[in-house]
């Protein structure tokens, strides 16, 4: 299977990579011009990757085309020929399956991808709408796909995702309260990602709900539940959803 991608940054690296370095044959991969040194990096450490002379030249050399501009790039597809027999799998946050079919004026089979930089190390799993054979094979060597039929689902999945680097700042904030208080930032810092670390290998046990390991962590009326109620209370709670909601209503 020939893989095309338009949109050659970061999360193009990532596919790349997670693709080239994992198990089996290495699929021939087209990349376009732009991003050139990324584009450069990725073909000189990798036999079967190739940088095209132009997007067209992408589209029309590959079996499955990743679209991976970023949304407001996304004028990029149009006048773009692609073939019926192709499968275009969109990155682009916040752009339909049917401004994609506008802009692309294709009968390909569309289908949209989140992706997450962990795909780098095949350890991520991919939501995928709608389902495609071709595209989740492609995301189960990534580390999974998960398909769903309705892109308003799709949606709610795409509006987690764009609560990580608020998960960074969390830490990066109790770090920094620490240093307030005569820790050296490089201690609190090792210490605060020691914390965390551990909690990412809970996370794995998916024996037990996310409620379930809230509990197990926390001694009733111990020092945990003190900052979970009075941090996290509900008001915090209901701006968190409310937040939610006002980017769903965009993402839609
Ligand atoms: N990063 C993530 O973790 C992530 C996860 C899921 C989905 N996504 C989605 O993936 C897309 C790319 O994100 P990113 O973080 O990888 O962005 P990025 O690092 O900014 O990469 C975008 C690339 O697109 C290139 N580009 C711009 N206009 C182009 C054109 N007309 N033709 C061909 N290439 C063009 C840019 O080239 P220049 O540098 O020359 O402008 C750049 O190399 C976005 O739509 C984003 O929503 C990202």
């Amino acid at each position: 299977m020939r893989i095309g991608i338009i949109g050659v940054g970061e999360i193009a690296r990532a596919i790349v990579t997670g693709l080239l370095e994992g198990d089996g044959p290495p699929p021939e991969v087209l990349l376009s011009p732009r991003g050139a040194a990324t584009a450069a990096e990725l073909a000189a450490r990798h036999g079967t990757v190739r940088v095209c002379g132009g997007n067209q030249e992408v589209a029309d050399g590959c079996d499955v085309l990743i679209v991976a501009v970023r949304p407001q790039d996304r004028q990029a597809l149009a006048g773009l020929a692609v073939a019926a027999g192709t499968v275009v799998v969109s990155l682009m946050a916040g752009v339909s399956l049917a401004e994609l079919r506008r802009l692309l004026a294709t009968d390909a089979p569309l289908v949209r991808a989140i992706p997450l930089p962990a795909v780098r190390e095949r350890r991520s799993v991919t939501v995928t709408c709608p389902p495609h054979p071709v595209a989740d094979a492609l995301f189960d060597r990534l580390g999974g796909a998960l398909p769903v039929d309705d892109e308003d689902a799709f949606n709610v999945f795409s509006a987690l995702t764009s609560t990580l680097t608020t998960h960074y700042a969390y830490l990066a904030t109790l770090s920094s309260w620490a240093s307030g208080h005569g820790i050296a930032p490089d201690q609190a810092e090792r210490y605060v990602r020691g914390l965390f670390a551990d909690l990412g290998r809970s996370l794995s046990d998916e024996t037990r709900s996310l409620e379930r390991l809230a509990a197990d962590h926390e001694t009733p009326g111990g020092t945990n539940e003190r900052i979970r109620t009075t941090w996290f209370s509900p008001a915090n709670a209901t701006a968190l959803r409310e937040a939610l909601d006002a980017l769903l209503t965009d993402l839609t």
